[in-house]
């Protein structure tokens, strides 16, 4: 059978790899694939450089329309990420009638819905494996490996920057932004990174997770979102010390009234495997109903494990040339005509464990007025503590673990607990996950 031609738009970091992967192991690729993968085209801002793939036998151009309109063509990689001209690049390899792969998780997370109406008017693919969790098989576990399960919630460490800073200042004590510096250095990092320590990224991932685990429509629009940028090395010590770890959690959960959609710093206990993941890694927790959890562990960022889900959606997408678009696996799992208008619940909808930190007069009655407060609001205490005060504090620092209850009544008892005379400055929140 004739090759099949492929063109990459894109040769930074995921472009370069998905070449050099799809080079170095083009014997076993077609052997699985039953063709041979070829890239016959690429495209790049800048010719001339340096990259770190080989383009040998590669022709080269400025201009990923030609590619995205030549004729032999039969599959558009796209490599390019971040938003700009890429969702019209995509609209236009499927308008003449491409299959496309990408990694681009904003472009999938913000686009899609209108992305895969037009793919399944074209009967055309676009696979995306590559857009959540770097190397991990998420989207094909989820959607093909559970689809016998109703997902009950799903939870992952799916920003591999966010969890290389927080792993840093954790075991080195080192300062955020000069890992920051480091993760963009190693390519892991987004253009904009604030996207990585502000839960953007994770948000896009998140937003992409939810819909293949419930059947619901893309709605980035609807994800809350808490960056790390507010965790302190006092917290994460004291966390510790409670037995927690404070990871950056993408969380999707199925309640009696909706669905919650948040990406936060959250508490987890350190027996937990997912407490354990570290670095660059990435890690999501899937609960089914009838498998029960399920973990997934692998890099999340950087060339070839990108690369890894880029290739294998190709495979994939090779493999389905010949079969009735009708019967291949729905982009969102769920048929399109199948998806449910289920609520995404706001923020003061959800239902979650809090960890507090305040600081207060340390004088008799001020511990009393505080739980008195959160007594009124029925939450329930699970654990309190008295810290020694650090240098220079003239309250004491005292630290509260809650049991679950409404974000809303949270909101209120902190509002009161901020304002009495005996507590100093702001209440400190993380949220809390015993994932069990
Ligand atoms: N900036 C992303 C991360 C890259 O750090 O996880 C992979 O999506």
């Amino acid at each position: 059978m004739k090759p099949v031609k492929v063109g990459v738009l894109g040769l930074g970091t995921v472009g370069g790899g998905t070449v050099n992967v799809l080079k170095r192991n083009a014997a076993e690729i077609a052997r699985r694939a039953g063709r041979e993968i070829i890239i016959t085209r690429a495209s790049a801002k800048d010719l001339n450089k340096q990259r770190i793939c080989d383009t040998q036998g590669i022709a080269l151009t400025t201009d990923p329309f030609e590619i995205i309109n030549d004729p032999e063509i039969e599959i558009v990689l796209e490599l390019i990420g971040g938003a700009g001209p890429v969702k019209d690049m995509a609209l236009k390899a499927i308008e003449n009638g491409k299959h496309v792969v990408t990694a681009n998780k904003s472009l999938i997370a913000l686009h899609g819905n209108e992305i895969f109406a037009k793919a399944s008017e074209k009967g055309v693919i676009v696979a995306f494996e590559a857009a959540v969790a770097g190397g991990i098989p998420i989207i094909k576990a989820i959607r093909e490996g559970l689809s016998g399960n109703q997902i009950e919630w799903l939870a992952g460490i799916i920003n591999g920057t966010g969890n290389f800073i927080l792993t840093e200042m954790r075991d080195k004590g080192r300062d955020f932004s000069d890992v920051l510096a480091e993760a963009q250095a190693l390519g892991y990092a987004e253009a904009d990174p604030t996207f990585d320590v502000e839960g953007i990224d994770a948000g896009h991932k998140l937003t992409i997770l939810a819909s293949i685990a419930f059947g619901i429509p893309l709605q980035f629009d609807k994800v809350f979102t808490e960056g790390i940028t507010k965790i302190t090395r006092t917290d994460v010590e004291y966390a510790e010390q409670l037995g927690y770890r404070i990871k950056h959690l993408g969380i999707a959960r199925k309640t009696s009234e909706g669905i919650e959609l948040r990406v936060h710093p959250t508490l987890i206990p350190e027996r937990r495997l997912i407490a354990n993941v570290n670095g660059v890694m990435n890690a999501v927790l899937v609960k089914g109903d009838a498998v029960g959890p399920t973990l997934y562990y692998g890099a999340g960022a950087g060339a070839e494990p990108t690369a890894s889900s880029v290739v294998a959606d190709v495979i994939d997408v090779v493999r389905a040339l010949t079969s009735d678009p009708e019967n291949r696996v729905p982009h969102l799992a769920f048929q399109a005509d199948a998806l449910a208008d289920i609520p995404v619940l706001p923020a003061d909808m959800f239902r979650t464990a809090y960890y507090l930190r305040l600081h207060a007069e340390d004088k008799p009655g001020v511990l009393a007025e505080v739980t008195r407060i959160l007594a009124e609001h029925q939450i329930s205490i699970e654990a309190i503590s008295q810290k020694v005060p650090q240098d220079n504090e003239t309250s004491v620092p005292i630290i509260i673990l809650t049991q679950v209850t409404l974000e809303k009544e949270m909101n209120a008892a902190i509002a009161e607990i901020e304002a009495l005379q005996t507590v100093t400055g702001k209440v400190n929140r993380i949220r809390l996950e015993t994932l069990g």
